[in-house]
């Protein structure tokens, strides 16, 4: 007879173990499936985005706990203006509810929120409440929390390019000087090391214009398990899987 209840060994499978010291620095986090989660459930869109600021929360503190330095979470792309009027009033409104309601806790904790993408263009209550916590937060060190917001990874290319060109013509940069380091500080993710860990919830196996430059060597986490599932174990899986794997970067184990 099939047996619904297999032995398991549980701390095996409920505890993967992590090295410490081996920790990534910089998880990134693609926050997708909130959409299909609600329609399983046949209950509106919008608790299954609710549902995801939970998987946030609980993935902020897992970070904050365990060492991790900097989690950046894609929250809503350059090309989500093209979903109904209503589904984006809803995120902005989110936003605007999940950094009132969280804030005080995060900086107890010791986050800092930073945000990365074209956040003028959020509607007013959402940007000021974005510029309101990078104000109350900005000393923090603990774990820094980069949301993306009206972020696309073409568009950061594309203002960096814009602004290095603008100060050429200016004549205060010298183009046969733009390298690698000096490209990137010209993009909303200067000064942060590129992400060691990209996880993408929710089984696609696409990138959605998200952190381009960045993820040229990042290690990829891809699982089926939809947004508002995930949980701090899911991520703990994913670290446990990112130090079995040898980053060689080009080069080649001595
Ligand atoms: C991610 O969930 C939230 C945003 C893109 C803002 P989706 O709403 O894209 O969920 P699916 O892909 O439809 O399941
Ligand atoms: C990526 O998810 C953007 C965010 C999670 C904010 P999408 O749902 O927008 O991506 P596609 O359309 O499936 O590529
Ligand atoms: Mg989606």
């Amino acid at each position: 007879m099939f047996n619904r209840k297999p032995h398991r060994n549980k701390r095996a499978v409920e505890e993967p173990q992590i090295d410490k010291s081996r920790l990534p620095v910089h998880v990134a986090i693609i926050m997708d499936g909130n959409g299909r989660w609600a329609k399983q459930r046949g209950v509106p869109k919008v608790m299954g985005h609710r549902a995801g600021a939970e998987s946030l929360r609980d993935v902020v503190r897992y970070c904050a706990e365990t060492g991790i330095l900097i989690l950046t979470a894609y929250a809503f792309s350059t090309e989500n203006w093209k979903r109904p009027q209503d589904e984006v009033s809803n995120l902005m409104g989110l936003l605007v509810e999940y950094l009132s309601k969280e804030i005080q806790e995060l900086n107890d904790n010791g986050v800092r929120i930073k945000s990365i993408g074209q956040v003028d263009g959020l509607p007013s209550d959402a940007y000021e409440a974005l510029m309101a916590a990078e104000d109350k937060t900005k000393e923090n060190k603990r774990l820094t929390l980069n949301l993306a917001l009206n972020y696309g990874g073409r568009l950061e290319i594309l203002e960096a390019v814009r602004k290095l060109a603008h100060e050429a013509h200016e004549g205060r940069l010298d183009p046969a000087s733009i390298d690698e380091s000096l490209f990137a500080s010209a993009l909303y993710t200067a000064g942060i090391p590129d992400p060691d860990l990209l996880i993408r919830p929710a089984g696609e196996f696409r990138l959605s214009n998200f952190l381009l430059w960045q993820i040229a060597y990042t290690e990829l986490w891809i699982t089926p398990v939809l947004w508002p599932d995930f949980r701090r174990s899911h991520l703990e899986q994913a670290i446990v899987d990112y130090q079995c794997r040898e980053r060689r970067f080009g080069g080649r184990k001595s």
